[in-house]
C-alpha cells in the first residue's frame, strides 16, 4: 500500500479551496506543497501566506517540499504556518544534521529530499534524523516533466539499506509520476507517491483522484 500526495502545484489556485475539498471528499490523506525561491531551483511558486489559507481549510496532512537555498532559514516560520513534514533538499544546505534535528524540535517531521542525480549514499548520515527520503524522480522546479528512470536505484538502494538496519523512514517520491508508472514505483518500495499534473491536469478531479487512490492503494494486494 502506499499513500497517494497530490502536488498542489498543479492545482488551479483561483479555485485552491474547492479542489482540496474535492481531494478530501475522495478522501486523500496527504497535501503534497511546493515551495520555490527562484535561487535553488528556476522557478518561483507558493510559500508562507498560502500555506496558512490551505492549513486553516484541511486537517490533512501538509508535506511541505522545500526547494529553497539554506532552508534552515525557514524552517520555523513554515513549521508555524502549519506544515506537517518538512523536507530538505541535501543539495541545498550546509548543515542538515541540525535543520532536520530544529524541525524535529518544532514538533513537525524531518525529511531528507534528493536530486535525480544525487547518489542515496550521500544521506546515510543523516538517515538517523529523518522519518521520510524524498527521492526526486526529476529535476526539481517544474511539474509535468518525464519520469527519470535511473532514479529507481536511489529507491531501490533506500528501500534495501532501510530493510537492512532495520530503519523505518517512509520513501516519497515525487516527479513525472502517471497511471502508467505508478506501479513500478510502489513495487520498488515507495511508501509515498506525490503525483502533480497526472491528477489535475483533467476536467475531472475527483474521478482522476479515484483512479490513483486505487492505483497506489492496490498495491498492497
Ligand atoms: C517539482 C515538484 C513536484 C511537482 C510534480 O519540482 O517538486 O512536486 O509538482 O509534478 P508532476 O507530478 O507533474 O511531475
Ligand atoms: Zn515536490
Amino acid at each position: 500500500m502506499a499513500i497517494l500526495a497530490p502536488s498542489l502545484l498543479s492545482a488551479d489556485f483561483a479555485v485552491l479551496g474547492e479542489q482540496i475539498e474535492v481531494l478530501k471528499q475522495k478522501g486523500v490523506k496527504y497535501l503534497h506543497f511546493d515551495v520555490m525561491d527562484g535561487v535553488f531551483v528556476p522557478n518561483i511558486s507558493i510559500g508562507i501566506p498560502v500555506l496558512e489559507c490551505v492549513r486553516r481549510i484541511t486537517d490533512q496532512v501538509l508535506d511541505v517540499h522545500l526547494m529553497i537555498t539554506e532552508p534552515e532559514r525557514y524552517v520555523e516560520a513554515f513549521a508555524k504556518a502549519g506544515a506537517d513534514i518538512i523536507n530538505i533538499h541535501y543539495e541545498a544546505t550546509s548543515v542538515p544534521e541540525q535543520t532536520l534535528k530544529s524541525i524535529r524540535e518544532l514538533g513537525k517531521t524531518p525529511a531528507i529530499t534528493i536530486k535525480p542525480k544525487t547518489d542515496w549514499r550521500k544521506i546515510i548520515p543523516f538517515l538517523e534524523y529523518v522519518d521520510m527520503v524524498l527521492v526526486m524522480s526529476v529535476e526539481p522546479g517544474f511539474g509535468g516533466q518525464s519520469f527519470i528512470e535511473s532514479t529507481l536505484e536511489n529507491v531501490k538502494g533506500l528501500a534495501e539499506y532501510r530493510k537492512k538496519n532495520m530503519l523505518d523512514f517512509d520513501i516519497e517520491i515525487d516527479g513525472g509520476i502517471n497511471e502508467n508508472n505508478v506501479g513500478t514505483v510502489v513495487d520498488a518500495g515507495v511508501d509515498i507517491v506525490v503525483a502533480g499534473s497526472s491528477v489535475f491536469s483533467s476536467d475531472n478531479l475527483a474521478e482522476r483522484t479515484e483512479l490513483f487512490l486505487s492505483l497506489t492503494d492496490n498495491r498492497q494486494l
